[in-house]
């Protein structure tokens, strides 16, 4: 995580461009167990990449979710996630950790396009590097001021309090790893297709090694529908939804949907070359998915074909008991494939590393 201080129980909250969503967990020795959930549209244009645009909208929203949750937290884990985030490994000499962290913030300005002063830096060490003796290889991870100010504000607004700022990818492994926990050299991929971005982490023996957001989505499929059909994005969107859920929908959009697989699935193979070509890590063995995409019909199938690779759902309550008395069968089926995030968020306490 970015940051995290107090020890206060928190919320979980994923900020997505189509919903958000809000998870409240206790977490105790014994394990886990979630107390509700509350998942909301996003207002219109209100999230754009990964930066939150109107805060007015967003707040108000936020305000409504703590009401149907009905708690009384006013603390907050939030993640940062596509353009306001960078996540980038790099190798440095060996050093002791206040070199180390002045290092990085002169090596990070040849590693992230804008001005170093504009961003909160932080690190996590993966190891000895392959680049020779004495260098380490290092996840560096920069926010821009800016999108972490927008995040604190609109939290703010809807008188809740960010105590803990953390990397949707992170809190993705953390999900992850609380519900099926590690696995000694074991490499899997963890993908969570949402709208706008398909959030990508490779997870080696219980750790980070690799995350990225890959710019496609849900919203890929919409676009290529109305592109191919002259329809408007609610209606593109209405036809993915209804072919989908297996209900009546006009051919094309069945067909436009499979022939997307391709552009995308293109993409992730991209982003796999990527981390194999600059990681020691060896192959992924198993991807897990999530996020409102995954219900795509072919999607995994594509993914595993074009991958090579077997996929699976991430079952985000896989050890996570679920307590009260809205949370239903049917409704934690209905939320599974969009709570990872949120999920992973509210397990955190501050404290973590
Ligand atoms: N049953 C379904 N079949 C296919 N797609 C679905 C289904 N339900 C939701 N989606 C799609 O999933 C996406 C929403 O998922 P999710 O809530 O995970 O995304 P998000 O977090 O808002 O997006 P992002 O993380 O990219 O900002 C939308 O694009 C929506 O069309
Ligand atoms: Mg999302």
């Amino acid at each position: 995580m970015l940051f995290g201080f107090g020890s206060k129980k928190v919320l979980g909250l994923d900020i997505g461009t189509s919903s958000i969503k809000m998870a409240e967990l206790d977490v105790s020795k014994r394990g886990a167990a979630l107390l509700g959930f509350s998942m909301m549209a996003t207002p219109e244009v209100a999230v754009n990449g990964g930066e939150i645009v109107d805060l007015a909208s967003l707040s108000e929203v936020l305000s409504d979710m703590v009401r149907e949750l009905g708690t009384k937290r006013k603390h907050v884990a939030a993640a940062l996630w596509g353009s306001a985030i960078i996540v980038k490994k790099i190798s440095v000499q060996a050093a002791d950790k206040s070199v180390l962290e002045q290092q990085l913030s002169w090596e990070a300005e040849q590693y992230i396009p804008f001005d170093v002063n504009e961003v909160n830096l932080s690190y996590k060490i993966l190891g000895p590097s392959a680049a020779g003796v004495e260098i380490m290889d290092v996840l560096l991870v920069a926010a821009r001021h800016e999108y972490v100010f927008k995040y604190m504000e609109v939290i703010g607004q809807a008188r809740l309090e960010c105590s803990i700022l953390d990397v949707a990818g992170f809190a993705l492994a953390n999900c992850f790893e609380k519900n099926y926990g590690v696995m000694k050299g074991q490499v899997v991929g963890l993908m969570n297709i949402g709208a706008s971005v398909t959030t990508f982490v490779v997870v080696d023996s219980g750790e980070v090694v690799f995350c990225r957001d890959i710019p496609v989505g849900g919203l890929t499929y919409t676009a290529e529908i109305q592109r191919g059909m002259g329809v408007n994005a609610d209606e593109a969107e209405a036809m993915k939804l209804s072919v989908s859920m297996g209900q009546a929908a006009p051919d094309e959009a069945a067909s436009l949907i499979q022939n997307a697989h391709e552009g995308v699935c293109e993409e992730i193979n991209a982003s796999i070359d990527f981390f194999l070509n600059t990681n020691q890590s060896g192959g992924v063995a198993q991807f897990y998915l999530s996020g409102g995409s995954m219900a795509l019909p072919g999607l995994a199938q594509a993914i595993s074909r074009v991958t090579g690779t077997p996929c699976e759902p991430l079952n985000p309550f896989f050890r996570i008991k679920s307590k009260g008395k809205k949370l239903s069968s049917s409704y934690l089926s209905e939320i599974q494939n969009f709570a990872a995030i949120a999920v992973g968020l509210g397990l955190r306490q501050a404290g973590d590393s």
